[in-house]
This record gives structure tokens, C-alpha cells and sequence, in this order.
């Protein structure tokens, strides 16, 4: 059974967009009936996210994603509709009349439940004799009671079955447990525990989920670590191990780094500002959820070659969402963990004064690349360095980092400045021609959403048109001439337009939050651009029919175009 239409209007009622918004985003500017605040879905440094509190709805200028409440939870949160309709019917204190509730919805929290049951488990288990052997292991690597306690860390039994039967006692069932990662099916007699014999750090989010667990085998062996697969609630690449205790530090970065261990010890050591990215490279989603809690960001990965690969990845990622990146070089360590360890607290802390701006770095390691004491390998590092220079929009940036790299390799400053201008001119002037094209009137027409394209962008203006149009004025649906979402080309617009139909069919009103339910995000966000072009007031019933007649035209014009297609058309009629 659905969720009622007269829950989801209370929801809409009870969610404010500017206060569920606000919870993500600092909306300050007021600027006509909008605030503004930078834009949580893509990187920006001028704010170009808006939200419009009379109508509902959030907007952003700079990626096209728009919405009302539900959509936005929808995305920021990752979350199917009844999944978003159930989160903000928490965070506005209602329930979701049972027999509606969403099976996948229900399962979500079922399963969060569990793994929580499961992390309360597994820490207890240290308090048991056999939790002795995690105790050995936790003192072996240095980390206080207090650290133990403060990332909730457990020990997994050396048995097959403990965690199950705990489980077992608290309601849960063994296909519950197998869906969450935590129970494994065996050859022939049932299911037993993934989790052995292992010191286990629960993965929580930033609202203090419990998503899953990564367990270290206590000592030598392998694998070292075992994850909780991609479940409902789990998926590595968007998650950030210890956001959720780092997102409270008063230092104004974030230090990511690579190793579970390595940020445990951070946080023992000061350094309660440290994340690591759970053994993937690190994802655009977990830069983005970064982004959401920091400016800036200090690299430290492990004093080797992956870890040097790993840095340079991860700057292109972060970089992109405009975040100040630095890069902390460990030296006489292999990573942070072992630095600390053997230098301590202190020369951590001015270690990490060292840290060299992305730009610095990426000049450094490429430097590493030549031998300047020959001159052809010196004008090749001079030439790469340009080309990375060329790239940066500030000029003043430009001329510090020439600067630098004249330094490098002992020439003049002016010569590297003027190569680097060059080069800047030389790029524009073909990334000005890609954008000619780019902007042919083809593409012109092309909706923002990536996972959006319109194969007939003709027909698609049209189709556009009439969804504008009848937002603005739901009383052109009158005297039976709305053509059917058939007719449409494009299937995202035919889709938009069916469900508005609805709505209307239904007596209901057309708007961001009411519709959202039946759309994708790309759909939602492609809508809510829509209903805010400008519609002028007088001849929209004129305005209508042309847009109608330009969409059958459209049509005509194809098929004519392919003689095949009428063939076929005409075998079909006949065959009716
Ligand atoms: P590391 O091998 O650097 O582990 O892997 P670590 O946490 O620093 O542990 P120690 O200090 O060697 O004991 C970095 C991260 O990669 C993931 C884990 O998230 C780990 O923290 N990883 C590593 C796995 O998922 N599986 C593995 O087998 C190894
Ligand atoms: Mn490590």
C-alpha cells in the first residue's frame, strides 16, 4: 500500500526546506524571496545553491539540481523515496502509517538495529576471558582503554558461531545476519560467523549508524582486514571511516589518511581530525562528503609507492571540489601510526605545520622525475611544469609557482613565467574551440543532468514547453487537447508529464514535493527546472497549441524522413 498523500503533504507541512537544507548547508545571503549557500552536491566556492521558502523548493544555479525536501534527502542522503519519506518523518517526530511503510525502508532499519546489536557484541566481548587475546594485540599496537572506547572497537570470538546466537537471542535471524554481511553460509550445516578472532572497528555515519565493520586479524595473516561487504546500509566508496567522531574536531582541516590503525592513533595522539577512505581510493562521494565538514584537507598516505599513487589521486578528486589540499611527506616512518609511535605527539604536530600545498608537492615529485643536471631533462620538467601551471585560473598562482620551478631549476623567473602564459593562450584558445561545439544548437538544448539526453532535441523543446506551460497553468489541461506522454521523445519529459497528468487526474497539485515520488533524481532535479523558467502571461493558450503542434510536426518530419518506419507503421495499422 502506498504511503497516503495526506501523510506526505503533513511531512512536506512539517519539513521546512530551509531548516532540512540547514541542517547540511549554511544558508546565509537572503537575496529576494531565496537564501543562498554553496552547493552540497558539487564543489564551488561562490554560492550558487538557493532556496526559495515560499515555494518549497532548493535549486542550484551551478549543477541544475533542484527539488523540494523530499528530493534533496533523496539525494544527500542516498536514499529511495520511502526511504527519504521515512527519514524526515523521524527528524519531524511522526510515524509512518505501518501498513505503508516501505519493505526496503523497513529492512534498512532492521538491519542498522542489528549491526548495532552486533557492534555492542563484539565490545563486550572484550570484557570475557577469551577477549584477553584482543587486549594482548590492543596493547601491542599502543592504543589506550580510552581509544578502545572512543571508536566503540570489540573483538570478534574465535568461534563459528557466537555472534550468531547472540543475534539469535536478540530476534534476529540468520537471513537478517547473512543480508548484513555478518553470517556466511557454509557447505552444508547453515550459516556461521564471518567474524573471527579478530579486533573489529564498526564503521558508523555521521548520525551514528552503525553501516558495518572492519575486522584486523589480531597480528600476522590473511587477509589483515575483512569488510562488511556492499549491503543496504554499507557501501565502502561512500562512507569515511571515523567522519563521525572526526566531524566534531576544532582543528579547521582534516587529516585523511589510509590505515584504520593509523587513525586510531591519531585520534589517541591529538589529532581528532583524522579519517581514512576503508581501503578503497579514495571516491568523488567520499571528497564530496568531505567537503561537507572541511575546507581543507592534509594528506597523509603510507611513505611508499601506493601511497604516493594514492596522494596524487586523491588531489585530483578533491581539487575538483575546490578544497585546499595540502600533502604531509612522512619521513623515517611508514606511516602516521609508526611516526607517532616513535617520535611522538609533538613532532607530529610540526610535522604537520610542514605540509606542502598540492602545488608545491606536484611540482616536487615531478621534479623528482628529471635530471636537471642535463639540460634537454630540464627544459622537459620546465615544459610539463607549464602545463600544470597553465591550468590554474589565478595569475597570481601562475606567477608564484613559475617562480618556484625557475627556482628549481636555476632559470630566469621571466622566461618560465612568459612559457607558462603561452601555454595558458595556447590551451584557451582550443578549449574556446571545443566549446564552439560544444554549444552548437544541438547541445544547446541538452538537459543539465548527466545521466540525461535528449535524442531529439527538437521535439524535446516542445515537450519541455507543454510540461512549463502546464505547471504554470493547470487550466490548459482543459478542452481534451494535451497530447498523450506517448507522443513524447524523450522518456525522461514523457515521464515527467505522465505524472503530472496524474496529479491532475487526481484533483491534486502539481508541484516539486507531491510529484517527486514516480521520478528519478535526474528526473526530479529536471523538473524542478522546468516549473522556474520564466512563462509569459498572456498567450499561453496559443503558446500551448504551438508547442503541441511542433511535437506532432517533430514526429511527422521523422517518420517521413524514414520510409522504412512508415512501412512498418503501416504493416502494424493493418495487423490491429
Ligand atoms: P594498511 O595495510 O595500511 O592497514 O591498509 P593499517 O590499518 O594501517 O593497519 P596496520 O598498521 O598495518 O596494522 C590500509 C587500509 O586498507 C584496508 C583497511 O581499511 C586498512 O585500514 N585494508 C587493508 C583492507 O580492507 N583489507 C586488507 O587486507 C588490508
Ligand atoms: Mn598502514
Amino acid at each position: 500500500m502506498p504511503i497516503p498523500e495526506s501523510f506526505i503533504r503533513e511531512l512536506i507541512d512539517r519539513s521546512d526546506i530551509e531548516d532540512v537544507v540547514g541542517d547540511y548547508v549554511r544558508l546565509d545571503k537572503r537575496s529576494g524571496g531565496n537564501r543562498f549557500g554553496l552547493c552540497p552536491f558539487h564543489g564551488e566556492k561562490t554560492p550558487s545553491f538557493s532556496v526559495n521558502s515560499s515555494r518549497q523548493i532548493y535549486h542550484c544555479f551551478g549543477c541544475g539540481k533542484g527539488g523540494g525536501v523530499i528530493s534533496f534527502i533523496m539525494e544527500i542522503e542516498n536514499l529511495n523515496y520511502p526511504e527519504a519519506i521515512e527519514f524526515l518523518a523521524k527528524r519531524a517526530g511522526m510515524q509512518v502509517p505501518q501498513e505503508a511503510r516501505d519493505p526496503s525502508a523497513k529492512r534498512r532499519e532492521r538491519m542498522l538495529a542489528l549491526n548495532r546489536s552486533a557492534a555492542l557484541f563484539y565490545h563486550e566481548q572484550l570484557s570475557t576471558p577469551a577477549g584477553q587475546a584482543a587486549w594482548d594485540y590492543i596493547a601491542r599496537r599502543r592504543l589506550s582503554r580510552a581509544t578502545v572506547k572512543n571508536f566503540g572497537l570489540g573483538f570478534a570470538p574465535n568461534t563459528w558461531d557466537s555472534l550468531r546466537k547472540a543475534m539469535h537471542a536478540k530476534g534476529f535471524t540468520d537471513q537478517e545476519m547473512f543480508d548484513a554481511g555478518l553470517l556466511r553460509k557454509g557447505q552444508k550445516d547453515g550459516f556461521y560467523d564471518v567474524f573471527r578472532n579478530r579486533l573489529m572497528f564498526p564503521v558508523v555515519d555521521v548520525r551514528g549508524n552503525v553501516l558495518g565493520f572492519s575486522g584486523r586479524i589480531l597480528g600476522e595473516g590473511e587477509p589483515k582486514y575483512m569488510n562488511t561487504p556492499e549491503t543496504p546500509v554499507f557501501a565502502k566508496g561512500r562512507n569515511l571511516f571515523a567522519l563521525n567522531l572526526a566531524k566534531k574536531t576544532k582543528r579547521p582541516y582534516l587529516i585523511l589518511s589510509e590505515g584504520n590503525i593509523d587513525v586510531a592513533s591519531l585520534h589517541q595522539a591529538g589529532f581528532d581530525c583524522a579519517v581514512a577512505s576503508l581501503g578503497t581510493a579514495l571516491t568523488n562521494e567520499q571528497a564530496q562528503l568531505l567537503a561537507r565538514f572541511t575546507k581543507q584537507i592534509i594528506l597523509i598516505y603510507d611513505n611508499d609507492a601506493a601511497g604516493a599513487k594514492a596522494s596524487d589521486r586523491a588531489i585530483e578528486i578533491l581539487k575538483k571540489l575546490d578544497l585546499e589540499v595540502k600533502v604531509l611527506r612522512i619521513s623515517g616512518a611508514k606511516d602516521p601510526d609508526e611516526y607517532i609511535q616513535q617520535y611522538g605527539a609533538a613532532a607530529f604536530e610540526n610535522l604537520l605545520t610542514q605540509a606542502e600545498d598540492q602545488l608545491d608537492y606536484k611540482l616536487r615529485t615531478m621534479q623528482a622525475k628529471y635530471d636537471l643536471s642535463v639540460p634537454e631533462q630540464k627544459v622537459a620538467f620546465v615544459k610539463e611544469a607549464a602545463l600544470m601551471l597553465a591550468g590554474l585560473s589565478s595569475a597570481v598562482e601562475r606567477e608564484v609557482y613559475a617562480r618556484r620551478t625557475a627556482q628549481l631549476c636555476d632559470v630566469r623567473p621571466d622566461v618560465v613565467i612568459s612559457d607558462v602564459e603561452r601555454t595558458r593562450t595556447a590551451l584557451k584558445k582550443r578549449s574556446d574551440k571545443a566549446s564552439q561545439r560544444s554549444h552548437s544548437p544541438a547541445n544547446a538544448a541538452q538537459p543539465g543532468e548527466r545521466d540525461l539526453r535528449y535524442e531529439d532535441p527538437a521535439s524535446a523543446v516542445a515537450e519541455e514547453g507543454i510540461i512549463t506551460l502546464l505547471y504554470r497553468d493547470p487550466g490548459l489541461a482543459g478542452a481534451n487537447r494535451l497530447p498523450s506522454p506517448d507522443e513524447f521523445t524523450s522518456p525522461a519529459l514523457a515521464h515527467i508529464f505522465s505524472a503530472m497528468l496524474e496529479k491532475l487526474s487526481l484533483g491534486e497539485e502539481i508541484d516539486a514535493n507531491g510529484i517527486s515520488g514516480s521520478l528519478t533524481s535526474s528526473e526530479i532535479s529536471l523538473f524542478s527546472r522546468l516549473i522556474e523558467r520564466p512563462v509569459s502571461d498572456s498567450h499561453r493558450d496559443q503558446a500551448l497549441n504551438d508547442y503541441i503542434r511542433k511535437l506532432r510536426e517533430e514526429k511527422v518530419n521523422k517518420t517521413q524522413a524514414d520510409p522504412l518506419a512508415i512501412l512498418a507503421q503501416k504493416r502494424a495499422q493493418q495487423h490491429k
